[in-house]
């Protein structure tokens, strides 16, 4: 099953997951690990299995994301399977309770990037992944790399099923 892993990435750690991701591919299946910006049209043409992965930024996905997803043609998506991911903190550790209950009130990337590829008609095959980063730069916290080859060989299980 072809598949692109699109991110974007500002410290390295939305990358780091995609480059994860990307590794519970055989090489001859991922046609890349590209950020949201130098996405071309028949890269996506190409690719049965689209995954899209952001930093969570003031709760939601990344400007470059949210312009990837706006930019992609109507239908752009038919027929491809399609899943969503995004690093983000640790609401149980958030410094204040106003700050935990606003992320809990808005969320994260991960399911409007997921809403956002299906409304271009891709067909989600996961539940929206967070990989958990410590401080608001990173890094990422122990084992989320592990977490996330599993997660990618779980979106890969449904896309094929
Ligand atoms: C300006 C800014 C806003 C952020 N907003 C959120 C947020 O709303 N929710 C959250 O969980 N993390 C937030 N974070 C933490 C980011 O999710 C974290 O920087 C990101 O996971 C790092 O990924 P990157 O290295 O790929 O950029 C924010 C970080 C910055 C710098």
């Amino acid at each position: 099953m072809k598949t692109l892993i699109v991110y974007d990435s500002y410290f390295g750690n939305t990358e780091q997951i995609a480059r994860a991701i990307a590794a519970a591919f055989d090489p001859g299946e991922c046609l890349g690990v590209i950020r949201v910006d130098e996405v071309v049209p028949e890269q996506l043409a190409a690719a049965d299995l689209l995954i899209a992965g952001s930093p969570t930024r003031a709760f939601r996905p990344s400007d470059g994301t949210r312009a990837f997803l706006k930019n992609l043609p109507a239908g752009a998506l038919a027929g491809r399977s399609v899943a969503a991911f995004d690093t983000r903190l640790d609401a149980e550790q958030a410094p204040s309770a106003l700050l935990k209950f606003l992320v809990k009130l808005f969320g994260y990337a991960a399911k409007p990037i997921a809403g956002g590829l299906a409304k271009k008609g891709g067909r989600v095959v996961a539940e929206p992944e967070g990989f958990l980063v410590d401080g608001s730069e990173g890094p990422l916290r122990e084992g989320e790399l592990e977490r996330a080859e599993n997660w990618a060989r779980s979106v890969r299980a449904a896309a094929a099923g």
